[in-house]
């Protein structure tokens, strides 16, 4: 009986619309075989689209005669699937054959092991409805077989990546509906992260994929690995990876390494550590060359997913964000000129008073300039180191008219000793202190103080310490360029 229809000859198969519900990929210069191929219909249209060869097997020999008049470009053999030609093929066909097979899911993975790493096993198939797994047995108009539920299906392709592509097309008679199911072997994934320095990937590094326990291989480490001598890498890699951390670090590294063509080198770096297993990849690549990358992860049997995601990017604005603070401190400057705050003015009293008792002295706050707000608590805070070598009773005082407030010394300030102390020639001061912090009410502080140390009993005055007031015409003019500045900006927009 005729099965498949072509010009001039109508089968019970829609040959046609059965090739267009399998959505075969591109044939061009690929290996195909056809299982059960009958007159040849899929075999002549791979060699039509220009496969580098494509092999037709059925056990029946008037098919196969058939075939082989009409498509003497194919080769067609007559005998059953069990014994197959030598080597892998880049696609497989099976349609409306598996369920002749005296043991279906043998066949399924002996077909697998036939494919090449990125080869596609394509099954026609009638697929049961049914919530069980299992094989059913369906009664046909000409005779009984086993087809499976789609929860059986499931079992058995479980270790490969597969995808229902299409329903076909049914033939008259049919008790169950056929589907078009592409099969591929499960090829390890690669995440990539190729994003620009800044834009969040070692923490999607950090989250999602060490918490899916997925690992992570860290461009960043691979670099300074490299760069150590702690990876074996071609010398040529070693050698650019240094020149390019050498003048800017990682991402002059990756710069350097994919200009010079040493993509490839590059990505066996990445796999061997990766494994060939899922992984994930955090490196930045720039953007001209992370279509390469996947190419080369691609070739060596991975399935690379980039992903891409939007994040303002610190990173990659550096030249932005300082541009924008640049223009931040000219406003800063510009409304110095224009406003006037109640401030604090510290004079310094000359040093050569004051330098055979003191030998350095710093006042951290109140800071020349530093805003006064009436009615608020000042700190006073700052050092002293000595210049005497007696040990003796130090303490600090600030006088306003005639009240003098004494305070001591109580910060230890290691950071002075550390910068200045060597120089100092003092023996350290009974209280091990040589930082002061002390908080004056705002009314003496307002009032201004002259501020000093007392040192064996005698004060040496150090500083001068008023506060500067506003002044009211500045103000007033500062208020009102405000105002004709705004009223200017409302105009504009
Ligand atoms: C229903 S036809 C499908 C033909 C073709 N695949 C199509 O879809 O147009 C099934 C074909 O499988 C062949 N066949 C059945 N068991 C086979 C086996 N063990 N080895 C090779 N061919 C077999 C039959 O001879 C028949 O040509």
């Amino acid at each position: 009986m005729q099965y498949q229809s072509f010009p001039g000859v109508k089968g019970s198969s829609e040959s046609l619309e059965k090739l267009k519900a399998l959505y075969l990929p591109s044939l061009k210069g690929k290996r195909f075989i056809d299982l059960g191929c009958n007159e040849g219909y899929f075999c002549g249209y791979a060699w039509f689209d220009g496969a580098a060869e494509s092999i037709g097997i059925d056990r029946s020999e008037q098919a196969i005669g058939r075939a082989r008049a009409r498509f003497p470009e194919c080769r067609f053999l007559a005998q059953s699937w069990e014994q197959l030609p030598d080597g892998k093929f880049d696609v497989i066909l099976l349609a409306s054959a598996l369920h002749y097979a005296a043991d279906q899911e043998v066949l399924l993975h002996q077909l697998m092991d036939k494919l090449n790493q990125d080869g596609v096993l394509v099954l026609e198939i009638g697929i049961v409805t049914s919530d069980k797994s299992e094989w059913v047995s369906v009664k046909r108009s000409i005779d009984e077989r086993l087809f499976p539920t789609r929860y059986k299906l499931m079992e058995v392709l479980a270790p490969y990546a597969w995808k229902i592509v299409s329903r076909s097309v049914a033939q008259a008679g049919d008790p169950i509906g056929r589907f078009v199911v592409h099969v591929r072997p499960m090829r390890p994934f690669v995440y990539l992260m190729l994003e620009n320095p800044g834009s969040g990937k070692s923490t999607i590094a950090r989250t999602l994929f060490a918490r899916s326990q997925v690992p992570v291989v860290s461009g960043d480490v691979v670099y300074h690995r490299i760069k150590e001598g702690r990876l074996e890498v071609p010398p040529v890699l070693k050698e650019t990876v240094e020149a390019g951390l050498a003048i800017g670090g990682n991402d002059q590294a990756a710069q350097k390494v994919l200009t010079a063509g040493l993509t490839g080198e590059l990505v066996d770096v990445w796999c061997g550590l990766g494994g060939e297993q899922d992984f994930a990849l955090d490196s930045y690549v720039p953007k001209r060359f992370r279509d390469a990358i996947c190419a080369a992860f691609e070739v060596r049997g991975y399935v690379p997913v980039q992903l891409n995601w939007e994040m303002e990017r610190s990173g990659s604005d550096r030249d932005l964000a300082a541009s924008r603070a640049e223009r931040y401190t000219s406003l800063l400057a510009q409304r110095a000129s224009v406003t006037d705050f109640p401030a604090f003015e510290v004079r310094r009293l000359p040093a050569r008073q004051i330098k055979s008792h003191i030998f350095k002295w710093h006042l951290d706050y109140p800071a020349e300039g530093q805003m006064f707000e009436a009615g608020s608590q000042v700190q006073l805070a700052g050092w002293m180191l000595p210049a005497t070598n007696e040990q003796a009773n130090y303490r600090c005082y600030v006088r306003s008219g005639p009240v003098v407030e004494y305070f001591d010394f109580n910060r230890q300030r290691e950071d002075v000793i550390k910068l200045f102390g060597q120089h100092a020639d003092m023996k350290p001061s009974t209280s091990g202190f040589y930082g002061f912090a002390h908080t004056l009410p705002p009314l003496l502080a307002g009032a201004g103080f002259e501020f000093g140390f007392e040192l064996a009993g005698k004060r040496i005055p150090v500083a001068h310490i008023k506060v500067r007031s506003a002044s009211k015409p500045n103000l007033l003019m500062a208020r009102l360029k405000q105002k004709l500045r705004t009223r200017l900006t409302n105009v504009a927009g």
